[in-house]
């Protein structure tokens, strides 16, 4: 399943604490996005033996591209996780130069990459050359890794999965403390990434201000004549907002992030009645237990918070869910709620 394949590309944004397993269940479900991302995980935590972190790429199974995306600095521990990641039926794997997180960037990873583009296009050829070896035959019985990381993978990897080169792509940003598109994304494109994202903020801006997309058709525009795509992220608030911006900045496709929050149908345009909102509530939480029964719970109440607004009373409902430990708790709340909406 080559992620890159036919466009334009409408996806979901990766994010940390938002699109773990069961959220991706449900937009997938609900609103068949051309593409997925895990939350990023850290190449070096892995690589020192941290195994919680590899929850991040538990995922279901579905007929739709998921992306595992990795970040940090060193070259060896990304060659180490770009084999764990096709090992675990990844459809592709992506590599964060876009976190403006300052405990991220200030070590250099992250956004941090823009200030070292030589290292850039390291990391870009070292995750390419890891899955040209991935395809050729090597497991992670070949390469040296922490016991427990070890035993995570092979009691998580699928059954089938035929080996293929896995495209390697990149999101990141239109620069660190000011707009540096023109110098930066031409070295990302000499690497010959298979897609870049690009997020029209600087680091210095995070998420204040509005998404630059004329630096993002600048960068298509470069891209042009290489075999890059170039996807464009940033404050897209609708599927017709998608299309749009599709058309008229000329990237291959657009990432939606927080638009999707509470709204998986943002990426088929469908508008739902606050029932099956609320019942997609349910159904979600109900996903997270079974997909990730050791995960906390608590981290589902900003989704059920999302997910329960724009009604009658919905302010109410909402201060008695963030007192929820489990969907049984959830249940309870929202069938009472679920019996008074149409
Ligand atoms: C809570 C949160 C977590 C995020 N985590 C990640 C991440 O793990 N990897 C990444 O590349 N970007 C991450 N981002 C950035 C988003 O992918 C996206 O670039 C940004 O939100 C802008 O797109 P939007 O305006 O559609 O939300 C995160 C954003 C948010 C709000």
């Amino acid at each position: 399943m080559n992620p890159w394949k036919s466009q334009p590309i409408i996806g979901q944004a990766p994010m940390d604490g938002v699109t773990d397993a069961a959220f991706r269940y449900i937009t997938d479900l609900h609103g068949k996005p051309d593409v997925l991302f895990t939350e990023f995980v850290s190449v070096e935590g892995v690589g020192n033996g941290a195994v919680r972190l590899l929850n991040s790429f538990i995922t279901h199974e579905t007929n739709t591209p998921i992306i595992g995306q990795i970040y940090g600095t060193e070259p060896h521990h990304f060659y180490t996780v770009a084999i764990i990641v096709a090992e675990l039926g990844f459809s592709g794997i992506d590599i964060n130069m876009g976190c403006p997180d300052a405990s991220i960037s200030k070590r250099g990873a992250g956004a941090g990459l823009i200030r070292t583009p030589k290292l850039a296009q390291e990391i870009v050829r070292t995750v390419q050359k890891a899955q040209k070896d991935w395809s050729n035959g090597i497991t992670v019985d070949d390469i040296a890794l922490r016991g427990s990381i070890r035993k995570w993978v092979s009691s998580h990897k699928p059954k089938d999965n035929p080996r293929s080169l896995l495209p390697v792509s990149v999101k990141t940003r239109i620069g660190f403390d000011e707009i540096t598109t023109s110098e930066w994304i031409p070295h990302l494109l000499e690497a010959q990434p298979a897609a870049i994202t690009i997020h029209g903020r600087t680091l210095k801006q995070m998420y204040t201000g509005q998404a630059n997309w004329e630096e993002i058709a600048k960068a298509a525009e470069m891209a042009r004549t290489t075999e890059t795509l170039i996807l464009g992220n940033g404050d897209v608030h609708s599927r017709n907002d998608a299309l749009n911006k599709i058309q008229e900045y000329g990237v291959n496709g657009v990432l939606i992030g927080r638009a999707s929050f509470g709204n998986p149908w943002i990426f088929t345009g469908e508008e739902v009645s606050n029932k099956v909102r609320l019942e997609t509530a349910l159904e979600h939480c109900k996903a997270f237990e079974r997909l990730t029964p050791e995960g906390h719970f608590l981290s589902l109440r900003k989704h059920l918070a999302w997910y329960c607004k724009s009604f009658r009373n919905s302010a109410h409902v909402r201060d008695q869910l963030m007192r929820v430990q489990s969907s049984a708790d959830v249940e309870k709340i929202l069938n009472s709620v679920i019996s008074t909406l149409e």
